[in-house]
């Protein structure tokens, strides 16, 4: 049953489901084209529901039977699944459906990857495996029994703990059976289901209350050997979340799966987590530093799911932030106590400017909790998970450490087993606290960035600071009420010495004035310390002081922030006027950089420039029209006037952070290899690419093959270690993966269409494989220069491949046109070519529901 035309759901529609369940009895019969689902399940009627239309979800299955206390019942068919004549009682439900795993390339539902089953049900994808009620506030205790021909799937999973191996005699040839028993009720969003032929690295861990819990990573063959951090890290989270949340596991096993084809990062399917390879295998050999960072975060986001998310769920995908933001929250804690908090900070700002803030001020604007959507899977955003997680954050300032952690337990006690809403989730606070949170829900509902404007004022030994706020009208919110507004603040005195400590201002009105008495001379305010709201800050301040902040701030946000802000503005007037670079920003980064005394990974982060698409961002919100080479060619110019400008102290700075020890992922050597890579990279324009090419010789981890790689593409002496590389990891799907990716990230402006076209034609370019399909295409996207050149080659070479792969995973389809997001920033000419390719987009036949939605919006 295709759905014709797109129907938009309203969070003000939301109604219960009428029925409830006991318990769900799956069977699956696997086969590769032809698995047979069998679900027996008792349903009885919810009397708090008065209207309770029996309807089930389900698409693209094929019915054997269906059975209402054994009874053939009638049934009618609607969009998106059937309603069924049941009577007013408890009965019992039975069906069996045929479903193809490996026709399902949209890899939602029961899919192969690599000859392995694996499922994937959030948002949806529980209906394309059987009728079911596939909403989140249906939860049910599932028991699963899995028969399969043991020869190709000798490993069988699913959630809860496993009953193993039970031989059945009746069937001849005797199949494999595993049964799995889930005793914590669950929305069908978490059920998952693996079954291949899979090695596992094993460990265990005892909670907090001595109870023993099996752990396992399964991978492929080969693959065993990437599997010792992501356990480690598991382990760790494990801990963590009993240490800071006293949030104990709950099953005796916990099981993790790595697969290739994934739409996806990971996903938390109740004790048996199924991870993208990409996000759970590492060695140091194929994996970068930021990869092993990034995995860390990964698998503890989705082991911290199992309260926030899976104990406590959501009522409907409109309160998706309720765990998502949450989750996120709390793996960035799980990070800053792992790593270095201010360090970690920073990279989040960093990631929340470059995807959220051109997202929230673009085209397909919406509020953390959205009101509306057509298509579920196109609001897992930058918005929802990572504005999410910064309101938590606000919220956290706002009512304190102590009163947060209360505020949490009762959370935890109150809902346990829930499916929840953001009005439970702030009620939660207003009783802990006693606070009144009507106003701070508006983070929720109003979307849009906030501009904060400060000016100051000093008389009378007195400073005051004047704020107002104010928020552009975004689609479908054309006026903004204030919100509250965390500011932390601290003052130096001109000696650079901290004369009032961090304290944050509760910023409510349009406008309000903030006094510090008792400055016998003027103190310099530090605004909006550990970016304690994700705001835009305008605050008229010159060069001087920012220099002065860059030397003098206690803050290390703010210290780093007021280094990006030179840089900023540097880039900015060298694009507007030509400028050349800003000396004060070049001294004051050379001041950073020889202070041995600040964390290697802070100095790395210092000697970034803001990136060219957040120029564009910027030059647009100032009423200019960017032009990608100006903006290119200001980078580089800043690039290459840092390289002189630093000169004498490079050869050093690469020099002292060469790690010796044997490698390690942690922060400290991390930092090291990242500061020494960041030298690298200035050195390169130098000294022509020597230091790159020894580094690239020497190199026995990835992290500094690649700098070294990427070092010597932009010194034009790539080629041979580019062939060099394909041939050593010809076999690395994740290492090729980069490959892929770099070669576009370091083609020239004008080449990075050709460079990116020409590597489609690679026989190693599986484009139905979302990670190679993003490796190529969302490489060429992350190349502003290259993505909006003028010729317009990469806009149609992204629409041609968009076009391609909507009919065969419409998910990774939707989500990377949100590339064409920005076109309204740049000028008509621009403008024109994107919006021929987004009406060609547009224009094509049977475009799936989550692409004609995007694209829609996009349009504006
Ligand atoms: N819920 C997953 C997470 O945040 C993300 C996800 C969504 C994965 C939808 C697959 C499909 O961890
Ligand atoms: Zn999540």
């Amino acid at each position: 049953m295709p759905d014709a035309s797109p129907q938009t759901i309203y969070l003000k529609d939301y109604k219960p489901f009428g029925w409830i369940i006991d318990d769900v009895h799956l069977t699956f019969r696997l086969h590769p084209t032809a698995t047979r689902v069998i679900s027996r399940i008792r349903f009885r009627p919810d009397h708090d529901v008065h209207d309770r239309p029996f309807f089930l979800h389900g698409e693209d299955l094929k019915t054997i039977s269906i059975r209402v206390d054994g009874h053939e019942p009638t049934i009618y068919e609607q969009s998106g699944g059937i309603t069924v004549d049941v009577p007013d009682a408890p009965f019992n439900w039975e069906a069996e459906v045929e479903i193809n795993p490996s026709a399902n390339t949209a890899l939602e539902g029961l899919y192969m990857s690599n000859g392995m089953y694996c499922t994937q049900c959030e948002a949806e994808g529980f209906r394309k495996i059987t009728w079911y009620p596939d909403r989140p506030d249906v939860m049910a205790k599932f028991t699963v029994r899995i028969e399969s021909d043991a020869e190709h799937t000798p490993v069988m999973l699913s959630n809860g703990n496993g009953l193993y191996y039970e031989q059945d005699s009746t069937k001849t040839p005797a199949p494999n059976v595993t049964i799995y028993q889930d005793p914590w009720p669950k929305p069908a969003y978490l059920f998952a289901l693996v079954a291949g032929d899979l090695v596992a690295h094993e460990d265990s861990f005892t909670t907090v209350s001595g109870k023993e819990v099996h752990l396992a990573i399964w991978v492929r063959p080969g693959d065993e050997h990437k599997c010792a951090f992501g356990m480690e890290a598991l382990k760790k989270s494990m801990k963590w979340d009993e240490d800071v949340y006293g949030r104990e596991y709950d099953l005796d096993e916990f099981n993790i799966v790595a697969v290739d084809d994934f739409n996806m990062g990971a996903m938390e399917n109740k004790g048996l987590n199924i991870f993208n390879s990409s996000c759970v295998l590492a060695s140091p050999e194929t994996s970068t530093d930021a990869n092993f960072e990034r995995i860390e975060a990964i698998i503890a986001h989705e082991y911290f799911h199992n309260w926030t998310g899976n104990r406590i769920t959501c009522r409907d995908w409109f309160q998706l932030c309720l765990k998502e933001g949450l989750t996120v929250f709390r793996d960035q804690q799980f990070t800053d106590d792992m790593r270095s908090a201010p360090v970690a900070r920073i990279s989040n700002v960093l990631a929340l400017r470059a995807r959220q803030f051109p997202e929230d001020q673009g085209p397909l604007s919406h509020p953390v909790r959205p009101e509306s959507f057509q298509e579920i899977n196109n609001f897992y955003t930058a918005t929802v998970y990572e504005k999410g997680s910064e309101v938590i954050g606000m919220l956290k300032t706002l009512v304190g450490d102590e009163a947060y952690a209360k505020a949490l337990n009762l959370y935890f006690d109150r809902h346990d087993g829930d499916a929840a809403t953001i009005e439970d989730w702030l009620k939660v606070f207003e009783d802990a606290t006693g606070r009144d949170l009507s106003q701070f829900k508006r983070w929720y509902s109003q979307s849009g960035t906030p501009r904060v404007t400060v000016r100051e004022e000093y008389a009378q030994d007195t400073l005051t600071l004047h704020i107002s706020q104010r928020t552009a009208p975004t689609p479908g919110q054309e006026t903004k009420e204030p919100q509250i507004i965390p500011i932390a603040v601290g003052l130096l005195n001109p000696n650079g010495d901290e004369v009032q400590e961090t304290t944050v201002l509760e910023l409510r009105d349009s406008e309000q004035s903030f006094s510090f008495p008792g400055h016998a001379s003027r103190p310099v305010p530090s605004i909006l310390r550990g970016f304690s709201a994700p705001v835009l800050l305008d605050q008229e301040i010159d060069a001087d002081r920012r220099a002065f902040l860059l030397a003098h701030d206690t803050d290390p946000f703010n210290r780093w922030e007021s280094g990006r802000m030179l840089a900023r503005e540097s880039l900015l007037s060298s694009v507007k006027e030509g400028s050349a670079p800003n000396a004060a920003y070049l001294d004051g980064l050379k001041l950073v950089l020889r202070d041995d005394t600040l964390d290697p990974a802070y100095r790395a982060l210092m000697l970034g420039q803001p990136s060219q698409s957040e120029l564009a961002g910027l030059l647009h919100d100032a009423g200019h029209v960017p032009a990608p080479e100006a903006i290119h060619a200001a980078s580089e110019a800043l690039r290459q006037a840092k390289a002189d400008h630093l000169s004498d102290i490079l050869p050093g700075l690469y020099a002292d952070h060469q790690v010796e020890e044997p490698f390690s992922a942690e922060a400290g050597p991390a930092g090291q290899r990242a500061l020494a890579n960041a030298a690298l990279d200035l050195l390169t324009r130098l000294d022509g690419g020597a230091t790159a090419a020894m580094q690239y010789t020497r190199a026995d981890n990835m992290t500094q093959q690649l700098a070294a790689l990427g070092a010597l593409l932009d010194a034009d002496q790539g080629q041979e270690a580019l062939t060099a590389f394909y041939d050593q990891w010809r076999d690395d799907r994740l290492v090729i993966d980069k490959w892929f990716s770099l070669q576009v990230l370091h083609a020239k402006p004008g080449d990075a269409a050709d460079v990116a076209r020409r590597l489609t034609n690679h026989m190693d370019f599986d484009w139905k494989n979302p990670n190679r399909f993003r490796a190529l295409l969302g490489a060429l996207q992350m190349h502003h220069a290259g993505f909006h050149h003028e010729s317009g080659a990469a806009y149609e070479l992204l629409a041609d491949w968009l076009i391609r792969l909507d009919p065969v995973n419409p998910q990774t389809t939707a989500r990377m046109s949100t590339a064409f997001q920005t076109w309204k920033r740049y000028d008509t000419k621009r403008q024109a070519l994107i919006g021929a390719q987004l009406d060609r987009i547009s224009k094509q036949p049977e475009l799936s529901r989550d692409t004609t939605e995007m694209i829609t919006r996009i349009r504006g």
